[in-house]
């Protein structure tokens, strides 16, 4: 039984330079003694989850970020090993992953972390990635019809004893067969879909959803209850919603919000943020404006997420906000992730506790 508020969880270890498109000197790298160790610190700090990103092919423009990135399955099992206590996820692109493969490896994973186990699924919408596997996006609804006889596969996969055969309109399968099943009832499925068809898609199978928030405080608390409501109402679902911010903080605000311009003002990536906005906005179904200088910064500043910028206690307030709107869990990227872990730990993880947002063990 989870007993805390806001769940935490920390997004993208698994790529460079993590969420935050930055080139200060110490932004994330890929070398596995600090991806290993950014594990262990958030097992520290009690995080339930740690989520990676699947991605193939960086977002181009001078710097090229998230072109160094682990593949997520192996990273997962790797993450897994190692720690004890978070769901350790995968983020799996369906499109270019077979299900019977993936069904597989999630129940290794699963066997590995002792039942910890979690698959992201995604319906895809970076089409440069798409060329290396021969193949290309779906038009984007029938990128969920595809989803959900992939993760009719992977579930009968996970649980049939028996060989059987799936004569879909995508997949034409003979006598599938996976061994061992995953120690647990399944994986726990995550999904971040927000359009018409995916967020129904999203509904029917996800035991959390994975959302980009609003930033207006009672849009976002309408957003969160009509998503649970949905779930319920349509499919007798109770569904976690999830959300990702990025941290920056300082003694004052006015120190974190000369870092935030430093990392992502005059350091970041911005060539490579348009690339990635242009892309969404025509490969998504409802991207929202992505034009706008703000939304390109807060894209260049933490991938889109929702801005955890000041003082400790400033940090403190937008993560209570966050659960006030009824998001079940949040996950977290830094520019610097060390430092920032730390400061997180010893700074604003105690002002949750008193707040009752979360309860330390
Ligand atoms: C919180 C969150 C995490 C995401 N993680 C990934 C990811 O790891 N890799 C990726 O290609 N897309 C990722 N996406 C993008 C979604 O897959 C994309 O927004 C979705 O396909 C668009 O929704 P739609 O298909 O319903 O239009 C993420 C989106 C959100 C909101």
């Amino acid at each position: 039984m989870n007993t805390q508020r806001l769940q935490l969880g920390t997004f993208g270890t698994n790529l460079a330079p993590g969420i935050t498109f930055t080139t200060i000197p110490g932004a994330l790298t890929t070398e596995w003694s600090r991806v290993k160790d950014l594990a262990l610190r958030a097992e520290a700090m009690d995080f339930e989850a740690i989520v990676p990103i699947s991605r193939w092919k960086g977002y181009g423009g001078e710097h090229n970020p998230h072109s160094d990135a682990y593949e997520t399955l192996t990273w997962a099992a790797a993450v897994g090993a190692v720690t004890t206590s978070a769901r350790i996820f995968a983020t799996v692109s369906m499109p270019v992953v077979h299900p019977v493969i993936a069904a597989k490896q999630m129940a290794t994973i699963d066997h590995v972390t002792g039942g910890r186990s979690g698959i992201n699924v995604l319906a895809g919408w970076f089409r440069p990635e798409m060329g290396m596997f021969g193949t290309d996006l779906l038009p984007h609804d029938r990128r969920y019809d595809m989803a959900d006889e992939w993760l009719a596969v992977v579930k009968q996969a996970w649980s049939d004893p028996e060989e059987f055969d799936m004569h879909g309109e995508f997949f034409d399968l003979s006598g599938v067969f996976s061994m061992p099943k995953p120690l647990s009832e399944r994986p726990r499925i995550m999904n971040a879909a927000m359009s018409g068809r995916g967020l129904e898609f999203a509904l029917q199978n996800a035991d959390q959803i994975y959302i980009k928030l609003n930033d207006d405080r009672d849009a976002a608390a309408a957003q969160v209850a009509d998503i649970k409501r949905q779930a319920r109402e349509k499919y007798d679902r109770d569904i976690e919603v999830w959300t990702f911010g990025y941290v920056v903080d300082a003694d004052t605000e006015s120190a974190a919000r000369d870092f935030l311009q430093d990392y992502a003002g005059t350091h970041g990536m911005h060539d490579a943020a348009v690339n990635a906005l242009k892309i969404m906005g025509v490969e998504a179904e409802v991207a929202g404006d992505n034009t706008t200088a703000a939304r390109r910064f807060n894209w260049v500043a933490g991938d889109g997420g929702v801005p955890f910028v000041g003082t400790p206690a400033q940090v403190a307030d937008g993560l209570e906000w966050v659960s006030d709107t009824g998001v079940d869990g949040c996950l977290l990227g830094w520019p610097l992730w060390e430092e920032g872990m730390t400061r997180f730990s010893e700074r604003v993880l105690p002002l949750l506790v008193d707040r009752g947002i979360r309860v330390s063990h």
